[in-house]
């Protein structure tokens, strides 16, 4: 079965993380899967709305660390590169349901959506710092416009998690719900934004975000730069290394 599940019905295509045994954790391939998702969704007049799910225990552990230390992407058409630019300007109303823990792009890729239902298990953490590297997805720039600087330095600073109530004073998530039951309220909403007329839902967002879209583009890029570059330095080799290892990384000498 394929790590990244697609279904359309409705008028929605709902894209589910299907990697349970490692996570729900994100390889290159999984990115390419999900940029063709969304491209596919973009071109299909029949769908209006798309909603991103994973499973009730976990939504996403973020990017796969074996994959990212074997093949860390480079170049505008890496697939992590294409999903990123796909959700960010992605025209059509998106909607997640998150259960677990929403790790790294498992949480940024959240900023990137419209509506976003979290089980009360869910728990969210952006721990770039911790493995060595910095932000991405325009998460440096997101993340303080809606949860204020200081918040966003315990996310991004320290790296710490935080749940779904938490989230949910913030703005980050919709509403909270039992984790058997995030699913269903996201294809319910979702079911009553396909019924409404697509141009005055794309208008809508499209108005919403002409705003800051440039400066998000822009942050992405910038980020992308540092990330690509820390990617290959000491701080990131050790926390990876540590990572496959199963132990504490040392960063002593980072
Ligand atoms: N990349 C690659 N493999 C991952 C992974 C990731 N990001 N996250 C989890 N896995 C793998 C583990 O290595 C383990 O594999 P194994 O069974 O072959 O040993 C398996 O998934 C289960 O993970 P485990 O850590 O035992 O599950 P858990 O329920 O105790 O913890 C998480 C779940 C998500 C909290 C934890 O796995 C985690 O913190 N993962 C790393 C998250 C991260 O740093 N992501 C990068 C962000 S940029």
């Amino acid at each position: 079965m394929s790590d990244i599940l697609t279904h359309t019905d409705g008028g929605v295509t709902t894209i589910t993380f299907n990697r349970l045994d490692k996570k729900n954790s994100i390889t290159a391939a999984m990115y390419s899967a999900l940029a063709d998702a969304l491209d596919a969704a973009s071109a299909d007049a029949a769908v209006r709305v798309v909603v991103f799910q994973g499973h009730e225990t976990i939504f996403s552990a973020g990017n796969d660390i074996a994959d990212f230390l074997n093949n860390p992407p480079s170049g505008e058409n890496a697939p992590v590169i294409r999903f990123l630019y796909a959700l960010s300007s992605f025209a059509k109303p998106v909607l997640a349901s998150v259960c677990g823990p929403a790790v790294g792009i498992g949480t940024t890729l959240l900023f990137h959506c419209d509506l976003v239902y979290a089980g009360d298990n869910a728990a969210f953490s952006m721990p770039f710092v911790n493995l060595g590297l910095c932000p991405e997805a325009g998460s440096s720039l997101l993340v303080p416009q809606m949860m204020g600087y200081h918040r966003a330095c315990e996310a991004l600073l320290l790296g710490e998690p935080f749940m779904a109530e938490a989230a949910l004073e913030v703005g980050l998530v919709n509403r909270v719900v039992p984790p058997t039951e995030a699913n269903g309220i996201a294809q319910t909403q979702a079911r009553k934004l396909a019924a409404k007329p697509l141009s005055a839902l794309v208008e809508t967002k499209r108005l919403m975000k002409s705003g800051t879209a440039a400066q998000v583009t822009a942050k992405i890029n910038e980020e992308l730069l540092s990330f690509g570059r820390m990617l290959r330095e000491p701080a990131a080799r050790e926390a990876f290394g540590a990572f496959m290892e199963k132990r504490r990384p040392d960063f002593s000498k980072v």
